[in-house]
């Protein structure tokens, strides 16, 4: 398998984009020499790339394309759309419908406001607590890797250039199933957090109460319960990772699944707070979302489509069994290899992570680049295992065998050192405060 033609477009990029793309998570930072630079084409499962060399994906579209590249019902959905038009003067009747249709999906929402990334939805909650609880502080979990790129997250990452230290100062953390840890912050900054922001779980399960202790702090705290549901959203349940759990936030923000890759992002909540962004009260007003791309009607028309088809064939079921399924025969691998406590499948089958450590057992980067190396060599772009609709018996099957090869390779890198077999740097992790 040769790159040269990704290599001539990756120099190209870089040279006119900053970092050679639009997502930190798909530079050429986090992958390891021999890649695939880039892709030129989809379908279902399948991708490929600029030199013609053919790959199954997992993650796809970093966990956006949750049916399948080209996936026709949601194209022509779109593309009727389209043809009719695709944004006007005033709101289109397409708006309130697909409004119907997201909060007969969320029971405790009242109202909802669509954007087009996720991340403006999540900012928009945390800007809408601020000024309902008339609070400056955001409480974020220290655990969960991403929520926003804006300065009120960002600030509180490695990266932090270019953040003023008044804006970082705002955001304070508290650890996942530790409720002392979020109690104490609310001890420590009495009437001072307006909104705590997590999501409802990653690759560690909440522990009993802890989900329905945090609603009952924020609420005997005076703070907005904030709920980012980005990857939950159409993972966990058809309703949300707070419909799984049975916990209820007093915001919630969806993306990624909802409408098969088209941009579209969602906040909902409860009226009470949500109105303050409205019309129909006489408080302060709060410029809650409004962009002019916020109610696109092809991404509105695919979102609907796209949720009818998961009711329709129970996709949430399906992203399980085909998740189990790849787990399954990845731990067996990993037993025939006697590689456990060195590689591990992480997480929900619906949302598949993995983990590589060095012959310490700590967390490698090397060894995720051998990983990545060895994979993609035998036709997996795999930087998670994150299954969609579209990954069929015969998908997983192959991709067990392919990761058995790879995993062969990375027991012998355990053995005679990592830098035998891997090909040039290895990966890093994206935030970190220098190149
Ligand atoms: C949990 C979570 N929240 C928020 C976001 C931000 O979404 P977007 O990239 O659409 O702005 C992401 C994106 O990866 C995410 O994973």
């Amino acid at each position: 398998m040769t790159f040269s033609q990704s290599a001539a477009w990756q120099e190209k990029a870089h040279s006119i984009i900053p970092g050679g793309a639009h997502t930190y998570a798909k530079g050429d930072d986090q992958y390891p020499v021999l890649a695939p630079g880039c892709l030129v084409q989809g379908d279902g499962c399948h991708v490929w790339d600029v030199d013609g060399n053919e790959f199954v994906e997992y993650g796809m579209g970093l966990r956006a394309v949750t049916l399948g590249h080209g996936y026709r019902p949601i194209v022509e959905a779109a593309y009727r759309q389209m043809l009719k038009g695709s944004n006007f003067t005033r709101p289109a009747t397409i708006e309130p419908e697909c409004a119907q249709e997201l909060l007969d999906l969320v029971d405790k929402a009242d109202m909802v406001k669509f954007a087009k990334n996720g991340s403006d939805a999540v900012s928009a909650a945390v800007r809408l607590s601020r000024a309902y609880t008339g609070r400056d502080m955001i409480a974020r979990c220290a655990d969960h890797p991403f929520f926003s790129v804006d300065d009120w997250f960002i600030g509180s990452t490695p990266m932090s250039a270019g953040i003023p230290r008044a804006v970082r100062e705002l955001t304070v953390q508290f650890r996942y199933n530790d409720i002392e840890s979020l109690r104490a912050l609310f001890a420590q900054y009495p009437g001072k957090i307006a909104g705590v922001v997590m999501e409802a779980a990653t690759t560690e399960e909440p522990k009993a109460n802890f989900l329905a202790s945090v609603a009952k702090l924020c609420r005997t705290e005076g703070a907005v319960f904030i709920l980012d549901e980005m990857i939950t959203g159409f993972r966990w349940h058809l309703g949300g990772a707070q419909k799984y759990y049975g916990v209820a936030p007093d915001l919630s923000a969806f993306g990624k699944a909802m409408a098969n890759g088209f941009s579209i992002s969602a906040l909902a909540g409860k009226k009470e707070i949500m109105e303050l962004g409205g019309l129909r009260h006489d408080k302060e007003r709060v410029f809650l979302l409004s962009t002019t791309h916020g109610a696109e009607t092809h991404s509105l028309a695919a979102a609907i489509e796209t949720i009818k088809i998961y009711k329709q064939k129970q996709v949430v079921e399906r992203l399980h069994r085909q998740g189990d399924r790849l787990r399954r025969g990845i731990d067996e691998v990993i037993r025939s290899l006697d590689l456990e406590g060195y590689f591990e499948v992480l997480g929900r089958s619906s949302n598949l992570i993995y983990a590589t450590r060095d012959q310490s057992k700590q967390p490698s980067q090397a060894f995720r680049a051998l990983f990545l190396q060895e994979t993609i060599q035998r036709g997996l772009l795999m930087p998670s295992m994150v299954v969609s609709f579209s990954h069929s018996d015969e998908d997983i099957d192959h991709t067990v065998d392919a990761v058995g090869e790879a995993l062969s390779v990375y027991r012998k890198a355990l053995e005679d050192g990592v830098e035998q077999y891997l090909v040039g740097r290895p990966v890093k992790p994206v935030f970190r405060k220098f190149n």
